[in-house]
């Protein structure tokens, strides 16, 4: 039998301390990601405890700016980029040696008014996408870990949306971006994003088909994201999740969980704090079991700056911190995930 030497048992309990006391970054690299990160927005870095939080590299090895670098503040006017928004996020991230997401190159929303009121043609049109993806890709080339270069280009059937890159240019357009970003930023990963892609069905499977369409033209993608903006307690099960992740990285390309938060209907009491903390437990747990899943990002871990209240009336506490800075129960189910994979669901 080989008996532990007094330096073996040392190594042994300095790594239980290590991870005892670790934080979701560092359990997330422990775990073999590469990042465990948030989205933040100008307007909440303001607040230094939430600031403190957010720049604890410990807690957070990734940044991703949740509206600067939208098309509405980079590109208001035509052939007019404005990068003061996006930069605050950038360069806090450079500053606290975070990696960046950057989000978001093409989107039907958060458009200025001029994109879908010109009276475009095909090569107009052509012409002001490529202007915008490679001024702006070239503009943060030197940050950006990845690009969401498109985001949401798919209704829930699993057909295009039909926003107005979509009725001018058809498909194409979508290689039209793909081929700008690449050239524009020859080293950040370049992703396709969108939600309800994070289990099988029609959407997902459309997504698959965006990625192998690039491919097929030779052109460059190098991930999907998954959003990730749930509901407790009617969340896509551990297993789906896992052989969904699989789908896409069976392509060749990387899964991400890009926006994750888990709403709830309020008010929050124990019952549904702990269906949450089962939830976010899985979906982490997924990414954590999928060797191709690189990392893990929540669409902001305070629950008083979610877009999730504005939105979906009666909904909220849908992030990991609460309003007072106490951590969710949640919190403590991403740390078990991100610890031990998850007891549930099959080893990927
Ligand atoms: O910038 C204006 C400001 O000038 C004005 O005073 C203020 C008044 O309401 O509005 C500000 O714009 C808001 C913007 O966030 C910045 O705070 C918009 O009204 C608001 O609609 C916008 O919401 C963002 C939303 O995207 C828009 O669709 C959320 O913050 C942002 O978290 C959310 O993020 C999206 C991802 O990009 C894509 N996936 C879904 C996700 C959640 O909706």
């Amino acid at each position: 039998m080989h008996l532990p030497t007094k330096i073996n048992i040392l190594s042994l309990s300095l790594l239980l301390a290590s991870t005892a006391n670790a934080k979701l970054n560092q359990l997330a690299k422990n775990a073999g990601k590469l990042y465990f990160g948030t989205a933040t927005d100008n307007g909440e870095l303001n607040n230094t405890q939430y600031v403190s939080i957010l720049s604890d590299r410990r807690e957070f090895g990734q940044l991703t700016p949740a509206n600067g670098m939208k098309w509405e503040y980079v590109e208001p006017e035509p052939g007019v980029f404005n990068y003061t928004d996006g930069s605050v996020v950038a360069n806090l991230a450079t500053k606290n040696h975070q990696l960046l997401r950057c989000h978001n190159l093409v989107w039907h929303s958060q458009l200025p008014d001029w994109v879908p009121n010109t009276n475009w043609t095909k090569e107009t049109l052509k012409a002001a996408l490529i202007d915008h993806v490679t001024h702006e890709a070239r503009h943060w080339a030197s940050q950006c870990y990845a690009w969401d270069v498109l985001n949401e280009a798919l209704n829930e059937d699993g057909t295009y949306r039909n926003d107005t890159f979509y009725a001018v240019l058809g498909e194409e357009y979508i290689k039209i971006a793909f081929k700008a970003a690449a050239e524009a930023d020859p080293t950040a990963k370049l992703y396709y994003n969108d939600y309800n892609i994070e289990s099988p069905g029609p959407k997902s499977t459309a997504a698959l088909g965006i990625v192998t369409m690039l491919q097929e033209a030779g052109l460059r993608i190098d991930g999907v994201g998954l959003q990730s903006h749930f509901i407790v307690g009617s969340t896509p099960t551990i297993d789906q999740q896992i052989s969904n992740m699989k789908s896409f990285t069976d392509l060749g390309v990387d899964v991400a969980i890009t926006e994750l938060d888990i709403r709830l209907l309020l008010p929050s009491n124990a019952t549904n704090l702990q269906q949450q903390s089962k939830d976010y437990e899985a979906s982490v747990g997924a990414c954590v079991q999928v060797e191709g899943c690189v990392g893990i990002t929540v669409w902001d871990f305070w629950d008083p700056v979610s877009w999730v209240p504005g939105v979906f009336a009666g909904y909220g506490d849908a992030d990991l911190w609460f309003a007072n800075f106490t951590k969710h129960p949640a919190y403590y189910g991403v740390e078990a995930a991100l610890k031990n994979g998850t007891h549930k669901g099959f080893k990927g």
